[in-house]
């Protein structure tokens, strides 16, 4: 059985053997070779896809939020709060299920796609549906817990980072190096962060020759770090990432810029054909945000982007069963027929 995440990289992270640990074995999530999707890209390169989705709560906020449970109940806390596009909210929940404490979550009404909600009402949260965007639920957040006695488990909570990093501490051990690309979904900002925080971290201490450049990717209409300043009204149909204002802002410009690397945006229609070709031809089912870093990828290739020989890592933050309804609409549909041999042979195309 795989180690939980915080026993596995205990020497990395911030506890001690007093701290209670809150785990549901998460981490430790598969690393897959990409062939064809890396073919479109370029003959330069080999694609590695690291599927959070994998996750106990199917997306990579789990990483962050065994650590930021387990210091909380350290601490002596008694709930847990969180703005969510969905995936913070699912993972918190579970967390504090699995803790016993309560919890508080505000989102986006309407904005939340149907897996995520299931599993945030499921474990138990208490949710408030707020007539606005994340970023307006992020900032009450962060203004209640300046009055009441709530951990924020946002990815302001710096614990968050500590647990997230340890996606880049798999990769390194896993390929025996660093990549020379990461990409990644960029949103509230943190998980680019986080990834660059465990690569520098892991090259310090020797165990990679090399740092990666880290390629982050918004979607088009929510693309705050691309345009330079935060957006208003963010729209997109990845709405993990439709986040206008993120907390991160400038740290992640520090990563992308230290590690010489890009933030660029790609089109909704470019998430969902990405999307739908890890789907198809690679068996690997992520929700829209997490499509957006392979949009990316395949503009960068068309581009001319990748001259040189080149490993690429690249997070699919969430798992494609957080967002049914985005899936059927873009698959092709079932054939409906009656409940007779000869009909299903002939709408399967067999004669006779
Ligand atoms: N991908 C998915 C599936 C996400 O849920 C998020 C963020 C991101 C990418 C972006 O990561 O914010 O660190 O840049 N989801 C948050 C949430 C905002 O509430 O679940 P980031």
């Amino acid at each position: 059985m795989p180690q939980p995440l915080i026993e596995r990289f205990r020497p990395y992270l911030p506890v001690s053997e007093s701290t209670p640990i809150v785990s549901l074995q998460e981490g430790s999530t598969p690393l897959i070779e990409v062939p064809k999707i890396a073919g479109r890209i370029s003959p330069n390169v080999r694609v590695f896809v690291k599927f959070e989705g994998a996750n106990p709560t199917g997306s990579f906020k789990d990483r962050g939020m065994t650590v930021a449970v387990s210091k909380a109940m350290e601490e002596g806390s008694k709930a847990v709060i969180c703005a969510s596009t969905g995936n913070t909210s699912a993972s918190a929940a579970a967390y504090a299920a699995r803790a016993g404490l309560r919890c508080f979550v505000l989102l986006p009404q309407g904005k939340v796609a149907a897996g995520k909600l299931a599993q945030t009402l499921m474990h138990g949260a208490e949710v408030i549906a707020l007539e606005g965007n994340f970023d307006q639920a992020m900032s009450i957040v962060l203004d209640l817990a300046e009055s009441y006695p709530i951990t924020v488990v946002n990815s302001t909570n710096p614990f968050r980072t500590e647990g997230q990093k340890t996606a880049a501490f798999e990769i390194i051990e896993e390929l025996g190096d660093a990549p020379d690309y990461h990409a990644i979904p960029v949103g509230n900002a943190r998980n680019i962060v986080s990834y660059w925080r465990g690569y520098k971290e892991f090259h310090e201490r020797g165990k990679a020759t090399k740092l990666p450049k880290m390629v982050g990717f918004q979607a088009e209409g929510s693309a705050p770090l691309v345009l330079g300043h935060p957006i208003e009204n963010p729209e997109t149909v990845a709405t993990a990432i439709r986040i206008g204002n993120p907390v991160s802002f400038d740290e992640a410009i520090a990563a992308r810029d230290e590690s010489g690397g890009l933030i660029r945006a790609v089109s909704d229609d470019q998430i969902l054909a990405a999307q739908f070709l890890l789907a198809t031809k690679e068996g690997i089912f992520v929700e829209p945000a997490s499509a957006a870093p392979i949009a990316g990828l395949l503009v960068l290739g068309q581009d001319g982007f990748f001259s040189e020989p080149a490993t690429i890592t690249v997070t699919c933050t969430g798992h494609g069963l957080k967002d049914p309804d985005i899936a059927i609409t873009q698959a092709k549909p079932p054939i409906t027929v009656p409940a007779d041999r000869s009909a299903v042979a002939a709408a399967l195309g067999f004669s006779g």
